[in-house]
This record gives C-alpha cells, structure tokens and sequence, in this order.
C-alpha cells in the first residue's frame, strides 16, 4: 500500500490552488482542506460582530470572542466536498463575496488569529493522507511536507478568474480594476506580514499556471504526486 503523505499547496490569491488542490484530493482519495476558508470565516464573524470598524480592527474584543467560535468544515453530501461553517452554519456563500475578500488579508495578518488557526491544522493533518491549500503551509503548518508546492500565476490573470468567478456567481456590480487592485493588495499584505508570511518554501516546487490549461496543471500535480508517494 502507498504511504500517505501531506500535500501542501501555497501561492498567491486567485491562482486557482484550490481548484487543482481539491482535484488531487479526490483524484487520490486525501482529505481536502481549504485554509483560506478558515481565514475567511473568522472575517466573517469579526464583520457580523462589529470588530471590524472604519477606525481598525477591535483586535482585544476579536480575540476575546476567539475562545466562542468554531471554524469547522462539513461534507457536502452532493459534491462530497468540504463546506466551511462558522459554529455549525454552512458559510460557503458569505466567506466567497466581496466584503470578505476585502477584509480578510488584516485579520489574517494578526498573530493570534495564526496562532489558533495554524493548530487546528496541524491536528487535521495529523493522519498525513491531507492536500492543504493556503500561503503557509509549506514553511509553517507542516514544514515537513512531502510535496510542497507552490504556485503563481500574473495578477492579471488572477484578477480575470476571480472576475469570471464572481460574475458566474451572479454577484453584481463588480469592477475588473477593482479586483484587481484587491489581488495586488492582498498580494502585499500576504507576502509583507510579521508572522508567516506568504513565501516558497526552499524544498517546494514551483508552478507558473500564467499559460497552462486546468488539464495540464492537474496532470503535472498528479505526476509529482505520483513521484513523491513511489519515492517512499
Ligand atoms: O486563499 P484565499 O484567497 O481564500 O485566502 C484568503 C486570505 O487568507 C488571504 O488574504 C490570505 C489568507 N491566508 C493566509 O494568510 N494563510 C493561509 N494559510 C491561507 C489564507
């Protein structure tokens, strides 16, 4: 039997890391975990709850609250994928709209937030047999991985696939240039923080998607999946 291994998917926003992660994870029969999503759910509680306000963030009042909530995921039982929930309600839809897309990048930059999220991924992973998709999984939440990578793609490009994401979903008065100043800005926060910072890992292996069909990119990942897991 083939040893389990952890995948750990890192790169910019929007450069489609969970398409190609959750892919793999179904392709291989692994645990798919989003933690973005999870980044995503505690801005939704801080935005429900006030602790987000013209004047900054209410970080003392967020991290009060943190003890309170769950960050969880549930199967969708249709798709078999993991849907996010925020103490027990499915949140997929709110965590995936604009106001959270704006917010997200500061709440995930302060240490605390890192701290408690990072641990609960750590225990997810415990079992090994996990594709995890984030901006520090390589270098922080499981240093050890077997198979890291770690994949970029223009902003440009980035900033027309959110665009086509967000208009397939119906969301309305949406603006190209303003997505695309939220992918340079978050770019810059996510690579400028204190606390783990979006980075390659030296060990991990790069993928410019820029030119590259989903077809092709998911045949890549299978192929360096399939070297990693004969290697062992
Ligand atoms: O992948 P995404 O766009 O859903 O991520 C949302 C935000 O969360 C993004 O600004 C980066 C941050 N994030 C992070 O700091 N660390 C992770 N492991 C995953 C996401």
């Amino acid at each position: 039997m083939q040893k389990k291994i952890i995948v750990a998917i890192d790169g910019h926003s929007s450069c489609g890391k969970s398409t190609m992660a959750k892919w793999l994870a179904r392709q291989v029969g692994y645990i798919y975990v989003d933690t973005g999503a999870m980044y995503r759910t505690v801005t939704l509680h801080a935005l429900q709850n006030g602790y987000i306000t013209p004047e900054g963030i209410d970080e003392e009042g967020l991290r009060k609250s943190l003890s309170e909530v769950q960050v969880s995921f549930r199967l969708d039982p249709n798709t078999n994928l993991p849907l996010a929930c925020l103490n027990g309600t499915v949140v997929e839809q709110e965590i995936r709209g604009m106001e959270v897309s704006n917010h997200v990048s500061p709440i995930a930059a302060l240490p605390f937030v890192r701290e408690i999220l990072t641990a609960q991924q750590q225990q997810m992973g415990r079992d090994k047999g996990i594709v995890m998709d984030g901006r520090d999984i390589g270098t922080a939440v499981f240093p050890d991985a077997e198979l890291k990578v770690f994949v970029t793609a223009s902003a440009k490009v980035r900033a027309q696939r959110r665009f086509d994401e967000l208009t397939a979903k119906g969301e309305t008065g949406i603006n190209f240039d303003d997505i695309l100043r939220n992918v340079e800005e978050r770019d810059y926060i996510d690579s400028h923080r204190e606390v783990n910072p979006l980075r390659q890992a030296p060990d991990a292996l790069v993928l410019d998607n820029s030119d590259l069909t989903k077809d092709e990119q998911n045949a890549w990942l299978l192929a360096r999946f399939d070297e990693r897991t004969n290697q062992q």
